[in-house]
């Protein structure tokens, strides 16, 4: 029995098959989206695996069509969506090559990997769209950059958007952008949940009980981020308006500055991006 709870209106997107290769963490996370959001219904997606044992478990829990078999996956699908590491593009679009046709749409979110080396692969002229989503879109609070290879149209880059804005908000970039999208914003969980985890050990330091400080470190990371995303003021303005002269805050402020928490954070979304720009290559 699926463990995702359906809707019983028509799916929002009734018409297209989808393909879903490589559906490991962030491919699950999309496809559970889509399940959820009645995007596209069970019977529309066909999902892939490396392993046997895997497909039936994630068969049985999704209640949808997950096998080992790229091609015909791929052969079925209006809309094919490349889940594996980047080092395993090549590979899998070798398989898929056969069955692909103009009429198709490839959406990778394999990170690094360009649309022209996708197009090449596919030796047509396929419309190609690069997404780097990040995990809390399992939540619908993911950040998405989505870019477009040659031959995309707008009905096709549409579509690929309103994918990813079910699982949180998108922005479209050129593509010479996607390993910098990858560096900040892919990796960039990661990085706050390093600042967060730090709020709540000095929370402790300082006398808290962990579970409190825990709490006041998230909430106040999502009230910052949420006051930055709603109000559309700049984060410098936002916080002068925390920092009351000669109060306890631009002491704080002090302490960051002299730990150099800018430049570290800079520094770590440049070696995110730069190692981005690497990874097709193994
Ligand atoms: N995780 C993130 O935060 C994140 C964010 C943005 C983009 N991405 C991108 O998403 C892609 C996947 O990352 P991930 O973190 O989801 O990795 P992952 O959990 O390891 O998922 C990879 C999936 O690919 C499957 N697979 C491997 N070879 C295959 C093949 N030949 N045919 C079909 N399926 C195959 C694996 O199957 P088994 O499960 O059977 O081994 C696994 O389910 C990467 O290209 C990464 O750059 C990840």
């Amino acid at each position: 029995m699926s463990e995702i709870e359906l809707s019983s209106a028509p799916a929002q997107l009734p018409h297209i098959r989808v393909a879903v290769l490589g559906t490991g963490k962030m491919g699950g996370i999309l496809l559970q989206a889509f399940l959820k959001q009645n995007l596209f219904a069970p019977e529309q997606i066909h999902a892939t695996v490396a392993h046997e044992e895997r497909a039936t478990a994630l068969s049985s829990q999704w209640g949808v069509e997950v096998t080992t078999d790229n091609v015909a996956a791929a052969r079925n699908a209006d809309l094919i969506l490349l889940g594996v590491k980047p080092f395993q593009v090549p590979e899998l679009m070798a398989q898929i090559r056969p069955v692909l046709n103009a009429k198709k749409t490839i959406v990778s979110f394999a990170a690094s990997v360009k649309t022209s080396q996708i197009e090449e692969a596919a030796g047509m002229e396929l419309a190609v769209i690069r997404a780097m989503p990040n995990t809390p879109s399992a939540l619908g609070a993911g950040a998405a950059g989505l870019c477009r290879g040659r031959f995309v149209s707008e009905e096709k880059m549409d579509l690929a958007q309103r994918i990813f804005a079910t699982v949180g908000r998108t922005v479209i970039v050129d593509e010479k952008h996607m390993d910098a999208v990858t560096g900040l914003s892919a990796s960039g969980p990661a990085f706050i949940y390093i600042i967060l985890e730090a709020l709540a050990e000095a929370g402790v330091k300082v006398g808290l009980p962990r579970d409190t400080a825990t709490l006041l470190a998230a909430q106040t990371t999502f009230g910052a981020a949420r006051m930055v995303l709603d109000t559309g003021y700049h984060p410098a303005l936002l916080k002068d308006a925390v920092t009351t002269p000669a109060g306890c805050t631009i002491d704080g402020i002090l302490e960051l500055e002299d730990g150099g928490l800018r430049v570290t954070l800079i520094k770590a979304v440049m070696r995110a991006t730069q190692r981005a720009k690497e990874l097709a290559a193994g």
